[in-house]
């Protein structure tokens, strides 16, 4: 795997310092709040894992799924739920976990769809923001890093499923997608 890796973006030691550098603000924010995490599958879950084992917080812990009706989800912001929430999270503190803010739909339909639930309140954690491809209002409450417009990979993040173990962020080298008829940026989750 590691000769698929053109850089590492962000090494292992940087993104767990973040993660508890997150963990404490998010602990000292939502004292006595009990949040619901919600984390969005399949990319979230690790930074999901490493981050609540640092909250000093009485929290519980969900997950969602979505999925794009066709491949033009990226332009028409379609979306559909494969898993929705088992908890009922009207009243309740949410706290949304997402791995990376790209173009900004899978967040901003997200947060819509969790507000009309109406939580006593509803923020964003994520780990990565490429702001420069947003298509659609989307910010993090809480933000690990930003990086540059790249195709990045590791620590939950994949490409076609792969990569998601990595403890690391790194970018693909190029003729590992080429060949494939998809740039990663256009592949849906
Ligand atoms: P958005 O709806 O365009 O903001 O995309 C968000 C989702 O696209 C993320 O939760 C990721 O699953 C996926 N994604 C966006 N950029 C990348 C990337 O660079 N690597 C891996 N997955 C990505």
């Amino acid at each position: 795997m590691m000769s698929d890796i053109k850089e590492i973006l962000l090494t292992e030691e940087q993104i767990q310092a973040k993660v508890k550098e997150l963990a404490e603000q998010i602990s000292r924010d939502y004292r006595r709040k009990n949040p619901v995490l919600v984390g969005v599958l399949n990319g979230a879950f690790v930074f999901l894992a490493d981050l609540m084992r640092h909250l000093d917080l009485d929290c519980t812990v969900d997950f969602v799924a979505w999925s794009s009706y066709g491949k033009d989800t990226s332009s028409t912001g379609v979306f559909r739920i494969m898993k929705d929430l088992e908890t009922n999270v009207e009243s309740k503190h949410v706290l949304i976990v997402e791995d990376i803010i790209d173009t900004g739909l899978t967040l901003h339909y997200l947060l819509d769809t969790i507000r009309a639930r109406k939580p006593a309140s509803a923020r964003v954690a994520a780990l990565l923001d490429k702001p420069s491809r947003r298509r659609i209002e989307a910010n993090a409450d809480y933000l690990g890093f930003q990086i540059p417009d790249a195709f990045v990979i590791g620590y939950g993040l994949d490409f076609a499923q792969r990569y998601r173990n990595l403890p690391f962020i790194g970018i693909l080298k190029p003729e590992i997608y080429a060949g494939r008829g998809t740039p990663p940026d256009e592949l849906e989750e």
